[in-house]
């Protein structure tokens, strides 16, 4: 496995792959990496000839300069895993090298970009899809791993594709979750183990809203949602919203349409960590 910090130094390794007619790969992450991109990962080289994994704490789609400062940096164990994942190339580059200049491009796909996390995170989408150009630019590769933890970054990073006209296959990756059901997140590591044993209660009660939702309406369904997790104390919804899966606009009735996902925002502990989640209705 090779580390690269360099972008001509990457580009280099895989024009000499893309002469072999190999196919490519890419691992987008910011770091602090755990089985849910380790899922990406041995998916992307067991697909491909080769396999590049970014590591880049994206400044650009903090919203929330603490968020920022306090997200956890492990290169070294990154690339330890990544080593034994059998990925080929690392890419770690510095903030200057990826924005030699400011970038002031501005994207909006709506309502991909506005809705949920677009609204509540301004900015954070336009980061996502300035980095992800960037390094689609930088790798060109033949296939993009997602986790469909980010449901909402995924809708976004499709919208992106399409929009660059780039020939990139996205593949979309299931959620990874911890034995208590908790979704696989960076942000866990912040979370106390009291923290972690409260924070199951979130999939929990989206796993049996599933049962309510069946004789129930779906605006009930969110009320209960809600009203379930914030009895949890230390627990906060932040937002429930019960969206179409493909355009994450918002449904009214089970019957709207044949795709429908209930994707969750929940503040826990006293930190509080920002955690998200979601549960498929329909589809
Ligand atoms: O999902 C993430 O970790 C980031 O948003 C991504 C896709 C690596 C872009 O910085």
């Amino acid at each position: 496995m090779k580390v690269f910090t360099k972008i001509v130094d990457l580009q280099n390794a895989l024009f000499c792959q893309r002469k072999k007619h190999v196919q490519i790969g890419f691992v987008p992450t910011m770091g602090a990496l755990h089985e849910g991109h380790a899922s990406l990962v041995r998916r992307s080289v067991e697909e491909n000839g080769a396999t590049v994994v970014s590591i880049f704490l994206n400044p650009n789609q903090f919203n929330d300069q603490s968020d920022l400062e306090n997200y956890p940096q492990t290169l070294e164990a990154d690339c330890a895993l990544l080593e034994g994942l059998g990925a080929d190339y690392v890419f770690t580059p510095s903030v200057a090298e990826i924005y030699p200049q400011p970038d002031t491009r501005e994207f909006s796909f709506p309502p991909a970009t506005t809705v949920m996390e677009g609204e509540r995170r301004p900015g954070h989408f336009n980061g996502v899809c300035q980095v992800l150009s960037r390094l689609f630019a930088i790798v060109k590769p033949d296939r993009a791993y997602f986790g469909e933890k980010d449901w909402q970054q995924i809708a976004v990073v499709k919208q992106l594709v399409r929009y660059m006209g780039a020939q990139i296959q996205i593949v979309e990756c299931p959620i990874v979750r911890e034995a208590s059901g908790l979704a696989m997140s960076s942000r866990n590591e912040r979370l106390t183990t009291e923290e972690r044993v409260l924070a199951a209660n979130i999939f929990d009660v989206l796993k049996r809203s599933l049962v309510e939702a069946k004789s129930h309406s779906l605006s009930e369904t969110r009320d209960w949602v809600t009203a379930e997790i914030n009895a949890h104390e230390g627990l906060e919804v932040e937002y429930f919203s019960i969206v179409d899966g493909e355009t994450l606009e918002a449904v009214d009735r089970w019957d709207d349409s044949q795709h429908i996902v209930g994707c969750i925002t929940v503040y826990c502990g006293s930190a509080p960590i920002r955690l998200i989640d979601h549960i498929t209705y329909k589809g």
